[in-house]
């Protein structure tokens, strides 16, 4: 089955030449008995045409074409006559005049049309049904395109930077304080379970141990997590790590590592070093530990304004320590009442009480609050949210994070609802790289009633900041670091412990992981730094976010090749599906009928 030539390739200089195409039937015309056939493949589409006339080909042979069937063709490449040249198509100068037809495949009536434009708006879970018609459609072929150059370039990259690629082992044991893991339960031995590894953390800290230096590896990562349009239950991370480095050994491998992918994969240069924001100042200015400064609409804090206001619920909380926080929706005085509605929502569902607006109408404040405010709060909100006509004010009252939290998701809302009114551009060709720093160490946990590691229990410290490990464990800065692009967490890393005494002093005396606890599950990695751990550390990049943003698509389906649904399915094989009878008895594993 020998081609001459792709569908992509022939040009007005092949005039002449016998020639063999392979392909998918893209589409068929009949002009008056002569067919006129788009044949397709990866490389792009020939137009070639059967004519009863000058060929031997039976009616009935060609009757039987449909589209997206599988044929082979052969004939001589022609010239199009000068008004039936297309302009859109690399191959719109010459059409094929097909003298041997075979068919390979004939294809039942497709489910849905593969043309973008109609794929688009076709139900999601069709395609993924059917998904190996939905990987024919031109801009997903692309999308695999960019994720396999991505992936070329960084391996290109980490090698030139003396890295060893290993892979490490998927079957982990199960590990306290990360995402939820899949288990996997051990045939060899009953009523054991691996689990699947969130990330190859443990292991890529052992290969330090190792002398290894440099290890990278793509890594296959499970997490059984609530889904949404950035996760999926396995995604692929750029993994790595280094010996004998600090946090701007990372940050300059990094930034090296984006422009040469943004130059590889879009041709677009990247101004570095990247900016550096404290997570407290993202919190603050973005509302969001991965802020999005496309555009600005930034948050402000009024607690002091506020701290003897004639509004009730502003004054209570600040009184308990809580604050008051605003920003200026830039333009949105004219949101509907259902959207306001929905803003609401959404601020309740993240535990606001209410979300007080101000509504600016020509120059006239309106707001069911506004009778409470004095001329000073006023003129305060006035000058910093430089409220002008036209403008929209949303208001948090409520402990820090939470009000941090609250005003960060309705400001990319009002952006979302702005930019649908064409007010607001955020450019997907605008790529705002920055590093998040500064993070606490711990998280205090309300439901657990106790610390948790912000990242994972493995972050080393800032140096300074030790002695407060005991004391004060909430002041204590991790020597973590996020890499973020428009509002994007594009991955995470540390510089890490490597002092077994201290990493069993984070475990037990200031995460409270009962000594047992901490020794079968961790004990083999506290034993390890007893014998040599150089320093070291290191970042996992989502390759799946990153292929997303380099290919202009905001879901990570879009990148994976077999993704599965927000339930964690995949709908082509049907899977997850239940086990045998004797599949569960040799994994000695029964189970309850729902
Ligand atoms: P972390 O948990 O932050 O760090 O993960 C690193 C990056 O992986 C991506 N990511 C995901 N992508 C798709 N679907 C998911 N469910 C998902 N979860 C995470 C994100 C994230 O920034 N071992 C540490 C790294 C380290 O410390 O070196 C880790 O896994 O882009
Ligand atoms: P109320 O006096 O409780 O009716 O609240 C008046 C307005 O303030 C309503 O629009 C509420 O949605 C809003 N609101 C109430 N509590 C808060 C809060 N903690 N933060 C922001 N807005 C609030």
């Amino acid at each position: 089955m020998k081609r001459t030539h792709t569908c992509g390739a022939l040009r007005k200089s092949n005039q002449g030449q016998s020639v063999t195409l392979v392909g998918w039937i893209d589409s068929i015309r009949d002009h008056g008995g002569i067919l006129f056939v788009d044949l397709r493949d990866r490389e792009g589409l020939t137009q070639v045409l059967f004519d009863p006339h000058s060929s031997s080909i039976p009616q009935e042979k060609l009757n039987q074409l449909k589209d997206e069937s599988v044929i082979e063709v052969t004939g001589k490449v022609k010239f199009r006559s000068d008004g039936t040249i297309n302009h859109k198509l690399e191959t719109g100068a010459i059409e094929v005049a097909v003298a041997v037809l075979i068919i390979h495949n004939i294809s039942d009536t497709i489910p849905f049309p593969l043309e973008d434009e109609k794929a688009d708006k076709v139900n999601e879970d069709l395609r993924l049904a059917h998904r190996y018609l939905d990987l024919r459609r031109p801009r997903n072929l692309n999308r695999l395109q960019v994720r396999h150059r991505t992936s070329k370039c960084l391996r290109d990259y980490m090698d030139a930077q003396g890295f060893l690629e290993v892979e490490t082992p998927i079957l982990f044991k199960s590990t306290p304080e990360g995402a939820r893991e899949f288990l996997v339960p051990s045939r060899l031995n009953p009523n054991q379970f691996y689990a699947l590894t969130q990330s190859p953390q443990q292991y890529k800290q052992m290969l330090m141990v190792a002398g290894v230096e440099r290890y990278y590896s793509m890594a296959r990562c499970f997490r059984d997590e609530d889904l949404r349009s950035d996760r999926q239950p396995e995604f692929t991370q750029l993994d790595l790590e280094m010996s004998f480095i600090d946090r701007e050994d990372i940050y300059a491998l990094l930034e090296g590592m984006m422009q040469k992918v943004w130059k590889t994969v879009k041709g677009v240069e990247l101004p570095t070093p990247f900016p550096r924001i404290p997570f407290k100042e993202a919190m603050d200015r973005f509302g969001s530990d991965k802020p999005d400064t496309r555009f600005t609409m930034e948050i402000e804090d009024f607690t002091k304004d506020f701290s003897k206001s004639g509004f009730k619920v502003f004054a209570s909380v600040i009184k308990k320590g809580g604050v008051v926080k605003a920003f200026n929706a830039k333009g949105l005085s004219d949101i509907t009442q259902g959207e306001l509605r929905n803003l609401e929502d959404i601020a309740k569902m993240l535990g606001a009480k209410g979300l007080a607006f101000i509504r600016v109408d020509k120059e006239e404040w309106k707001s069911p609050i506004l009778k409470f405010f004095s001329e000073e709060e006023r003129a305060s909100l006035q000058k910093r949210l430089q409220i002008e006509a036209g403008d929209m004010i949303f208001f948090a009252a409520t402990h820090w994070e939470q009000a941090c939290t609250i005003l960060g998701r309705i400001r990319l809302e009002s952006a979302n609802l702005l930019q649908k009114k064409q007010r607001l551009k955020v450019s997907k060709d605008k790529f705002n790289f920055l590093w998040v720093v500064n993070f606490p160490l711990m998280t205090y946990s309300q439901e657990e009633d106790r610390f948790e590691a912000t990242h994972h229990p493995f972050t080393a410290p800032v140096a300074e900041d030790i002695e407060k490990l005991e004391s004060d464990p909430a002041k204590v800065r991790g020597q973590h670091y996020d890499l973020v692009l428009n509002g994007v967490e594009l991955g995470g890393g540390s510089i890490r412990v490597h002092q077994p005494d201290l990493q069993k002093k984070v475990f037990e005396t200031v995460l409270k992981i009962p000594k047992d606890v901490v020794e079968s599950r961790f004990g083999y990695l506290l034993k390890a730094f007893r014998y040599g751990a150089p320093p070291h550390g290191g970042i996992a990049i989502g390759f799946d976010r990153l292929c997303a943003i380099l290919s202009g698509t905001t879901s990570i389906r879009d990148v994976i090749a077999f993704p599965k649904t927000q339930k964690g399915q995949d709908l082509m094989n049907a899977s997850p599906s239940p086990a045998t009878k004797k599949q569960l008895s040799d994994l000695n594993i029964s189970i309850t009928e729902t």
